[in-house]
Formats: C-alpha cells, sequence, structure tokens
C-alpha cells in the first residue's frame, strides 16, 4: 500500500507545520486539543477546516475535512497515517510513535488502520456527541428539541413547495435548500435521541409543507418573503442559543455545529432578501405576520412537548 503523499500541493503560506483537522468532529477535535496543550518542537500552525471562515471551496473544504492533512513549510501535504505521523515527530512524548511509524512496513499498516477508523468514525461521532448531550443542562436539551422540530418542518417546507410549484426558479431554489435543511436534520438527528424528540413532530411536518406549498401556488415573490420571514426568525432562534452556549466550554462541539447550521440560514435569508425584488402586497404581508407568531408558538411548544 502506498502511503498518501499530495505532491502538488499549494506552497504553504508561511514556515510552520499546518495541521488541517475537522472541529467539528468531537473525536478529533479532542485529540487536537491534546496536542495544543503540548509545546511542539517546531512551529505548528492548527486550522479547522470545519470553518466557513476558512476561504476554502466547497469540494476542498469537503475533502479536507474527509481525512487528517498535514502540510509541511515546504509545502508537502500528507494525509491520513504519513500526516498523523509528521505530527507525532513534532509533539514532545510522542516522537516516539512517529519515529515507529517510519520503521519499514509501519506506515501502510497504520494507514489501514486508520481506514477503517474513519469508516467507524460516523457511529462514533454519534456516539460522542450522544454522551455529550447527556451532560448537557435540561434547557440546552429543550433548545435542540426546537431545533429539531424546526429543521423537519423546515424539510417539509420545501417538499410543499417543490409538490405546489411548476415554475423551474423556484423548483431549482427550493431542491438547493431542502439540501442543506435536510443536513441541519441529519446534524439534528444526531444530536438528540428520538425519546427527546418532539411528540407534535407530525404537526410541524403538516404545517411546514402547507408554509411551503400555499406560497409556492401564488408566485416567486409570496415564496421569497415566506423564506425570508422563517430565515429571519431562524437566524435570531440560532443566535440566542449560541449567545447562551457562549460560557460553556463543555458545550463547544454543539456551539461549532450551531453556528455552522446558522451561517446556512444566514445565507438561505440572504438569498431570499436578494430575490425578493419588489415590496409584498398586504396580504403576503398579513401571511408573514402569521409565519412569525406561529414560529414564536411553534418554539415555545416544542421546548416543551
Ligand atoms: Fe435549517
Ligand atoms: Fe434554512
Amino acid at each position: 500500500m502506498s502511503v498518501p503523499v499530495e505532491k502538488n500541493a499549494a506552497p504553504a503560506s508561511c514556515d510552520a507545520l499546518t495541521v488541517m483537522f475537522d472541529g467539528a468532529c468531537p473525536l478529533c477535535r479532542r485529540e487536537i486539543g491534546l496536542y495544543q496543550s503540548l509545546e511542539p518542537l517546531r512551529p505548528v500552525q492548527w486550522l479547522d477546516v470545519s470553518e466557513a471562515q476558512t476561504g476554502l471551496a466547497p469540494e476542498e473544504q469537503a475533502r479536507l475535512m474527509a481525512r487528517f492533512h498535514v502540510r509541511m513549510a515546504d509545502g508537502r501535504m500528507f494525509s491520513g497515517a504519513a500526516a498523523f505521523i509528521e505530527l507525532w515527530l513534532t509533539m514532545p512524548g510522542w516522537r516516539w510513535l512517529g519515529r515507529i511509524g517510519l520503521l519499514p512496513g509501519v506506515t501502510p499498516l497504520l494507514e489501514w488502520a486508520y481506514v477503517r477508523f474513519l469508516r467507524l468514525r460516523p457511529r462514533l461521532q454519534q456516539w460522542v456527541r450522544a454522551t455529550e448531550m447527556r451532560h448537557l443542562p435540561a434547557d440546552v436539551v429543550a433548545d435542540l428539541r426546537s431545533n429539531h422540530a424546526g429543521e423537519s418542518g423546515a424539510v417539509a417546507v420545501y417538499r410543499g413547495m417543490l409538490w405546489a410549484t411548476r415554475d423551474p426558479a423556484i423548483q431549482e431554489f427550493a431542491q438547493r435548500h431542502l439540501q442543506t435543511e435536510q443536513e441541519h436534520l441529519e446534524v439534528m438527528n444526531a444530536l438528540l435521541p428520538p425519546l427527546r424528540r418532539s411528540w407534535m413532530l407530525p404537526i410541524w411536518r403538516f404545517a411546514g409543507y402547507v408554509t411551503g406549498a400555499l406560497p409556492a401556488l401564488v408566485g416567486r415573490p409570496a415564496v421569497y418573503a415566506t423564506v425570508a420571514t422563517i430565515e429571519t426568525f431562524v437566524d435570531q432562534h440560532y443566535k440566542c442559543q449560541l449567545d447562551l452556549l457562549a460560557d460553556r466550554p463543555e458545550a463547544d462541539a454543539l456551539r461549532q455545529l450551531l453556528t455552522d447550521c446558522r451561517n446556512d440560514e444566514r445565507e438561505h435569508l440572504e438569498e431570499a432578501h436578494n430575490k425578493l425584488l419588489t415590496k409584498p402586497g398586504l396580504i403576503v404581508q398579513g401571511w408573514c405576520k402569521a409565519i412569525q407568531v406561529g414560529s414564536v408558538l411553534g418554539v415555545w411548544l416544542t421546548r416543551r412537548i
């Protein structure tokens, strides 16, 4: 087995060894936290590739998050076991492991183990997040229940929209948003065990479906005004939770996940605003007001039931 070395990688922007890790993964974050507590033998730059502000193209970001990477000062890029060996050689107390990794036949063996670990990683992440959840206070769990119900409703909104519309522009808009909302729902599914989810989910799904279908029957301005109203509410909803979690270091992983979701919602909001070229009529304005009231009521109920 050959060792993954990406020789055509871009030159490093500084002299430091750059460690690229997936900060959204609770396992990776814990391990990196351990290394970060040590004094490295040469300069190390830590780059959380899961963060939106890295400026990476989505495909590049997904590639870097799928495996562990280390970029050397001369631009060489290592991934998987080879990257860990480079990191270990830099960390006091870990160099012996790096040296063993360089012995003939050992790197491919470590790579073999790493690839198997990657297959197990999604399940391990779920387990770690569920364990972290057990230590979270009831108010945070209540917020997560409302998030889960909200994302379930959001998926239904776009399904309702797609059912009702024949307009290609709305179809394209709804398809893209639906994909992101499904990813959000998967995140919430992983965070919240089934018994802690809202018992009113069928109602929120139905409400979401109607909330998407009705404006789609009316036309684009109604659709964009509806989405802008929903996303304005969701943005604030996530912001309040992030403010509450700011002083809780034990909720780092959760904060990162909610930040990622919020960033997506803000993009949805911006897109809907940009597409809304004219001020909605009085009926649509009334409809949006009803959505605002319904959203407040929905969160109040799902935090409890
Ligand atoms: Fe969402
Ligand atoms: Fe959204």
